[in-house]
């Protein structure tokens, strides 16, 4: 018997991993990557035993052939304001179909309180799924470290600088790379229902500690330029980012720059049996970003 497992955001910074580590395990598990838009999935297509099917969110209609005969979710919704709908819609349609498990990508520090806002819109589909009575494991990562890559690399390669209102703030960053091997256990393995994995890289890092080490991968010199925050929501609100998309990741860096973003845990190892990537790794696979 084969087991279907649908991927959302499949084109994604998570979603295009879980793809690609399912896609390489024995066994008769067969990958459906649901994709937003059909020409960013062509890589995926070339990967043994996926399949692509198109999905768009905010349009139910379109979700019943990605859903149907799916027996486990990755569920991945994106950084938007609505992602809570977005996210309540996919659960209804899982339990439509029947679908046993979901594994929700959600946020380190979902369940605090009061939290911020990114975790509180977290914790809110983690209820609804809670409630769905549908079994689920919930991983909650760090920052990504990929976000240096989406978010700085082009700064960095222009003027060999950073800027974030963090200051000497330390964060647990983590390698997508391994939040995705915590969720392929999850969807393969027996013994993840009802689990919430608080997943990080091995070590805290300041941003001053990351241009070092981008210095010392790179060959060229890399400085962290820690900015207020006024200047970061100006700098935003120019790139023209969404007002509640600014105030969100201010807050989220308020809280790193307090400290309260340093705590590292051993899920990755504990759960895949394989160290996490250092943040030297992950620069070093992907100089090439940043030169
Ligand atoms: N970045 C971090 O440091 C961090 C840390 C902890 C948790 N998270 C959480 O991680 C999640 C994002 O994961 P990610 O970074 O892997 O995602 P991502 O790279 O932002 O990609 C989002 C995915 O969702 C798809 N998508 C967007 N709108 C859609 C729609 N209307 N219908 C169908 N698909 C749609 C995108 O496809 P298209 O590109 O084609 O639109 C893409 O495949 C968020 O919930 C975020 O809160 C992020």
């Amino acid at each position: 018997m084969h087991t279907t497992i649908l991927v959302t955001g499949a084109t994604g910074n998570v979603g295009r991993e879980v793809v690609k580590q399912l896609s390489m395990l024995d066994g008769d598990i067969r990958v459906r990557a649901g994709v937003h838009s059909i020409i960013k999935g062509e890589n995926l297509k070339r990967l043994p035993g996926v399949e692509i099917v198109e999905m768009d969110f905010e349009d139910p209609e379109s979700l019943h052939a990605a859903f149907t005969h799916a027996d486990k979710v990755f569920l991945i919704t994106p950084f938007a304001d609505d992602q809570i709908e977005m996210a309540k819609t996919l659960v209804d349609e899982a339990k439509k179909a029947g679908v046993k498990h979901i594994v929700k990508l959600s946020a380190l520090g979902a369940h605090a309180e009061p939290g911020i806002q990114l975790g509180r819109w977290h914790r809110e589909i983690e209820k609804y799924i809670e409630q769905s009575g549908i079994s689920y494991t919930f991983l909650r990562p760090a920052s990504f470290m990929q976000n240096y890559i989406n978010y700085n690399a082009a700064s960095i390669k222009s003027e060999g600088k950073f800027y974030q209102p963090i200051g000497e703030g330390k964060v647990s960053y983590v390698d997508t790379r391994d939040i995705a091997a915590v969720g392929v256990e999850a969807l393969t393995s027996e013994g993840h229902e009802g689990k919430i994995y608080d997943i990080t890289g091995p070590e805290a890092l300041s941003n001053y500690e990351v241009a070092q080490l981008l210095s010392e991968v790179t060959g060229k010199q890399v400085e962290f330029v820690d900015v207020p925050e006024s200047d970061a929501k100006k700098a935003m609100t120019e790139q023209e980012t969404p007002e509640w998309m600014a105030d969100a990741l201010l807050e989220l860096y308020s809280v790193q720059k307090a400290g309260h973003s340093e705590k590292t845990t051993d899920t990755v190892a504990q759960v895949t049996g394989r160290k996490p990537h250092t943040m030297q790794q992950f620069l070093q696979d992907h100089k090439d970003c940043f030169i």
